[in-house]
């Protein structure tokens, strides 16, 4: 893998020593208590705001006040390290990923100011409200398709294959503009993108998804090629259209590596979103029966599930320069782990924050979408996807519950959070 400030992989660096004076903990989102329930774990934490986990090797930040000065502050704080894998690559997968051709370029999430901002406001321009309302009827067409596959399957069901997988996986490449017949292909190329990055995978898994990036990456340069000379009305070829007016703005590899990036960034945590969105509402039936008989009542419940169970319970930072964080002294260097999880339970911010309630006046101002430059540029499809998905079951399904007795399985990763499978029934 070649390695440039801007590489889209990067190789991570050396970490400095803890910072002097901080409490170091031996705290891990890997821990079996944690993924069983990362909220009781900070809870008893509050006493501590910011840590060093030994584990890790990361500053841990916990307070919502302290976090968003770090989302704010992205010239002291810098994004560099966000889709770094945790734990060092295998030589085989470096192998697959220095394929001469494997050249995507850091754009968004891991992009750095100015460059980050030139390229933002192109992309920007392609989530706006036109885009999401030529979206809609498709989303609540496939959401009817699902929900059928999901009843023909028969009761119980999983509902993370038939349903939760399949709806933003096929969202994200409609809005991307590739054609359904390689839906399948695509959706095996995407999937396990989040373990390479945030998990512990294998080295033999390790390498399984390189081969899969590597493919889907050649994929992608492959259909930009051929938008350029066969333009549509998708998000490809508006990129395509900034890029043609004046390539300097937008080059031709920052459009293939937007491409690339996207798919990742919207499909397995907006499955998450859903599933975990399911656990939420079905476990309280009162609260699940008010939104069948009130569907205005949606999206704030949604808001309520973002703080109270994000499918993303932290991001990442380095200090770009030795600086302060919660009164800590921390050398340039130094990775931070922000938990959005600790935050989006803060007692003093949220009343009885340990309670999920969809009449929550504040909910939004939960932190699950991040804050400041890099505010999360899908919020409002993620927001879209699951309320039409919810409405559709809720009016399709209403009978819809999680199965009893079913321990939910989440895989092993220090960032995204839901469930394997998730087992529902209903009344015949
Ligand atoms: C519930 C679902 C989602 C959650 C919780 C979520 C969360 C986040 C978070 C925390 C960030 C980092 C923000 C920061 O650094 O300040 C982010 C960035 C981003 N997200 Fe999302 N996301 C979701 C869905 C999506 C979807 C559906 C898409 C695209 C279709 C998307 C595209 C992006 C992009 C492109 C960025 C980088 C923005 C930038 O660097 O300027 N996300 N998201």
């Amino acid at each position: 893998m070649t390695q440039t400030e801007a590489s889209y992989h990067r190789v991570p660096d050396e970490v400095p020593p803890p910072p002097s004076g901080c409490p170091v903990t031996g705290f891990t989102p890997f821990a079996t208590d944690y993924l069983a329930d990362p909220y009781a774990v900070l809870d008893g934490m509050r006493d501590t705001p910011v840590f060093y986990s030994s584990e890790l090797g990361y500053l841990v930040v916990t307070r919502m006040e302290d976090v968003s000065e770090v989302f704010l502050d992205p010239e002291t704080f810098g994004s560099q390290n966000v889709q770094d894998p945790v734990f060092p690559l295998s030589h085989a997968a470096q192998a697959v990923l220095a394929a001469p051709d494997f050249n995507p370029v850091a754009v968004m999430s891991n992009r750095q100011p100015p460059d980050h901002g030139r390229i933002r406001n192109h992309t920007k321009r392609g989530f706006s409200n036109r885009r999401m309302r030529i979206l809609e009827p498709y989303i609540r067409r496939r959401s009817h398709d699902l929900a059928d596959a999901l009843l023909a399957a028969g009761s119980p069901a999983d509902f993370v294959p038939v349903f939760a997988h399949p709806l933003p996986g096929e969202t994200i490449f409609r809005f991307i503009g590739f054609p359904t017949s390689d839906d399948e292909k695509l959706k095996g190329w995407c999937s396990d993108r989040l373990a390479f990055s945030w998990g512990k995978p294998t080295e033999a898994e390790q390498t399984e998804i390189a081969h899969k990036m590597l493919a889907y990456w050649r994929y992608c340069r492959d259909f930009v090629a051929a938008k350029v000379d066969d333009p549509g009305d998708d998000f490809t070829s508006e990129l395509l259209a900034v890029h043609k007016a004046d390539p300097a703005e937008l080059t031709y590899r920052e459009v293939e590596s937007i491409v690339y990036g996207l798919s990742f960034a919207g499909h397995e945590i907006v499955s998450h979103f859903l599933s975990n969105s399911l656990i939420c509402l079905l476990s309280r039936r009162d609260q699940w029966d008010q939104l069948g008989a009130d569907p205005s009542l949606m999206p704030a419940a949604l808001e309520e599930v973002l703080r109270f169970e994000s499918p993303q319970t932290s991001w990442r930072r380095v200090a770009n320069v030795d600086a302060k964080v919660a009164g800590v002294k921390v050398p340039a260097g130094t990775n931070i782990f922000l938990s959005l999880a600790a935050a989006n339970h803060q007692p003093d911010i949220f009343e009885n924050a340990g309670e999920f309630d969809i009449h929550r006046h504040n909910a939004r101002n939960h932190i699950s979408f991040g804050k400041g430059i890099h505010f999360c540029l899908g919020a409002r499809l993620a927001r879209l996807e699951a309320t039409v998905a919810l409405e559709v079951l809720a009016e399709q399904i209403p009978s819809l519950r999680l199965v009893e007795g079913q321990s939910l399985e989440r895989f092993a990763n220090i960032t995204f959070r839901g469930p394997r499978r998730l087992l529902v029934a209903w009344d015949a």
